[in-house]
């Protein structure tokens, strides 16, 4: 397990290169599979997520490889999907698990989908519920600790449905399943989640490969734009290029601009069927915000850092209707309030979000991941902004997402470095 010591920065400043999306990048995958022909994508995120994806459609039969910088996918369509012998495994990836059980639920043939322990706490029968509603064949068991997801496949038939919880994961499933199985299938939003998957059915609606470059990643870039506007030093400044400004991922930059950060974005074009743009980031003097309701899903993978720039500014901050927070990779409320106030950051824990009260004084600390990449990244920037060492533990997790973290960080003038 490796660790990662992170000094105060004196300056944060350049270009910050983001890797693609992780949303997007684990669609293009299922959709260049799904589709008949090559499909091409340039900047796919190579973390360990998406590369969960890709090995899971090698099992199921599908030729992907990667030339140079491009990964090519040779789709055959969902008609040419075979069984896997072995289990699917997804690591820790809910995204592929909540997914491919939609799409596995209508081919013709039994699959068994596994994960490490992380996933196995998260919750499966908001899939489950519906997709059984729609016919499929699925149930969860569990061997020795562990759980084993069982998809035999049959013929499903259409749904209406209404999402209980806002979850763009749950509308996913629902929709690959009715995209294979042929039927209709209607989902109801209680609030609007992204909508990457509504986005790629139009661009591959003739079900022929494509060519696309993946832009980056909001949720990476957030660490990054938190980065810079705490940072003390009034010369720092960040560029960030071709980021996704999808409507629905980036919450947190009307939270920050309410907050009083200086950012500056540029639209720019559209790069696989979404909006794109530049970003410039400036020091900024941050005051407390209050948030909740509509808002949270589109910021909702953005909380842990949000964390950190109510850490550092003037006043109460509140972070209220988050309840899905507690089933993310850790609990995002409970490791929030239990590791922030190491750094010197008082943090009250409610029942479904927190309150922060942000200081000046941000210490060095010693703080733990819980295994969880975000709250491994958020806790690198709260040392960058402290005033002294800081060490955060468990840091691997960080593959999962964002591979090039560390070496983007320190690139920009970060001071860490990893130890194993
Ligand atoms: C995702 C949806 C969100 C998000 C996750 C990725 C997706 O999860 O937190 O990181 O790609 O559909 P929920 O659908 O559980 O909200």
């Amino acid at each position: 397990m490796s660790q990662l010591i992170v000094q105060p920065a004196k300056i944060l400043e350049g270009e910050v290169k983001l890797p693609g999306d992780k949303s997007i990048s684990h669609r293009a995958i299922i959709f260049g599979a799904l589709s008949h022909g090559k499909t091409v994508i340039r900047n796919l995120l190579e973390g360990d997520d998406v590369l969960r994806t890709i090995q899971i459609f090698r099992d199921l039969g599908v030729r992907i490889e990667k030339n140079g910088d491009r990964w090519v996918v040779h789709g055959k369509g969902a008609e040419g999907l075979k069984r896997s012998p072995t289990p699917l495994y997804c690591g820790n990836s809910g995204t592929t698990m909540r997914l491919m059980t939609g799409l596995l639920a209508a081919l013709p043939f039994e699959s068994v989908l596994t994960g490490d322990a992380s996933l196995d706490r998260r919750p499966m029968g908001r899939v489950i519920v519906p997709l059984s509603k729609m016919g499929a064949r699925i149930f969860e068991e569990w061997q020795e600790g562990r759980r084993f997801i069982h998809v035999w496949g049959t013929k499903l038939k259409a749904i209406r449905y209404r999402l209980p919880v806002p979850s763009a994961q749950v509308k996913s499933a629902l929709l690959l399943a009715g995209l294979v199985a042929e039927v209709s299938v209607q989902v109801r939003e209680p609030i609007k989640t992204r909508d990457h998957t509504e986005r790629m059915l139009k661009l591959f609606r003739d079900r022929r490969g494509k060519n696309l470059i993946i832009p980056g990643d909001p949720s990476s870039a957030a660490f990054f734009v938190v980065a810079g506007l705490i940072h003390s030093n009034p010369k720092s400044h960040l560029l960030i290029k071709n980021l996704l400004l999808n409507p629905t991922r980036i919450g947190f930059l009307k939270v920050l601009g309410k907050m009083g950060g200086e950012i500056k974005i540029q639209r720019q074009g559209t790069m696989a069927g979404e909006l794109t743009g530049n970003l410039t980031v400036s020091p900024s003097c941050l005051r407390a915000v209050s948030l909740g309701g509509e808002l949270v899903p589109s910021l909702i993978d953005e909380v842990p850092i949000l964390a950190v720039a109510a850490s550092r500014a003037g006043g109460k901050s509140r972070f209220r209707d988050m309840k899905e927070l507690r089933i993310k990779e850790s609990d995002r409320i409970s490791s929030i309030a239990s590791e922030f106030p190491k750094f010197g950051v008082k943090v009250v824990e409610k029942k479904n979000g927190f309150e922060i009260k942000g200081t000046d004084r941000v210490q060095g600390g010693i703080g733990e991941s819980y295994g969880d990449h975000r709250i491994a990244m958020s806790l690198a920037i709260l040392g960058t902004a402290a005033s002294a060492e800081s060490l955060i533990n468990d840091v691997d997790c960080i593959q999962t997402s964002f591979p090039s973290f560390i070496s983007t960080l320190r690139k920009i003038g970060g001071n860490v470095h990893q130890v194993r």
